[in-house]
């Protein structure tokens, strides 16, 4: 089944609203022939309203970075599914490592943030991935799978595989300039569609769009969105600026036509 691309901007803790403001008119002219992908901003919350109010009616989708799964109620600092939808975010990011491992999420809060975004309507990029230690000792297929079948053992038969997306974002590979090789974003992308066939079969694998994440920039796009498994990339460093994300935009949009 042919998988559309997409490309996603994960701008993390950066930009004041001004600077997002001027980063999205600078991005919306340099993407309009992009129509061979879906293009998706994660920007701080500070910035979601206006980035999403700019955003109507073009290519972009507008995304959290981060949300909780209950709708309201006495969780101090959080910010729920409704309230993204309320200000026309389309989009959210679950389970970042740096969400993981900064901030204690656990596989079964993300696999919960996951299943709500989906039955909200927001589209959620659920991210996975292993450490430098988990990978050098033959752990990686071990936590990666884990995290993958946490989410399944949430996630009910409401979705047919178009409305989530998995990154998989080795974690050695963020903000290191270390990039995994093209074989190397292949083999766990291609395992992980393995394994999302073996939960829910060859239709729904099919459907599923699995980025990959980890010092992605122009240099390199090309040949990992060569790879047959790879849907898109989930870009933190090179996002920042919106002529170099415009390009990777640009590369994923190309990626997939011949
Ligand atoms: P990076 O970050 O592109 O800066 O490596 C990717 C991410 O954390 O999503």
């Amino acid at each position: 089944m042919a998988r559309r691309p997409m490309m996603a901007a994960n701008w993390k803790m950066n930009k004041l609203v001004g600077e997002a403001r001027e980063y999205i008119e600078q991005l919306l002219p340099r993407i309009e022939d992009a129509g061979g992908a879906d293009i998706a901003v994660f920007v701080p919350f500070t910035a979601l309203n206006e980035v999403a109010r700019m955003t109507r009616d073009t290519p972009i989708v507008a995304g959290a970075q981060n949300f909780y799964y209950e709708d309201s109620g006495a969780f101090t600092g959080e910010v729920s599914a409704p309230m993204l939808l309320d200000i026309g975010a389309g989009a959210v990011v679950v389970g970042h490592s740096e969400r993981r491992e900064v901030f204690g999420e656990t596989d079964e809060m993300v696999a919960r943030k996951a299943v709500r975004a989906v039955s909200a309507g927001l589209l959620p990029v659920v991210c996975v991935g292993e450490t430098k230690e988990e990978r050098d000792s033959g752990g990686m297929w071990e936590k990666v799978s884990g995290q993958i079948r946490a989410v399944f053992d949430h996630l009910g038969d409401e979705t047919s595989g178009g409305d989530i997306v998995f990154a998989y974002e080795p974690i050695w590979a963020i903000g290191t300039g270390d990039t995994a090789t093209p074989e190397d974003a292949q083999d766990a992308t291609g395992k992980i569609r393995g394994l999302l066939e073996e939960v829910r079969g060859e239709d729904f694998a099919g459907a599923v769009r699995i980025l990959y994440g980890g010092s992605v920039k122009p240099e390199n796009v090309g040949e990992i969105m060569a790879q047959e498994d790879v849907d898109g990339g989930l870009v933190g460093g090179a996002s920042l600026k919106a002529e170099s994300f415009a390009e990777l935009v640009n590369a994923a949009s190309n990626a997939k036509s011949g």
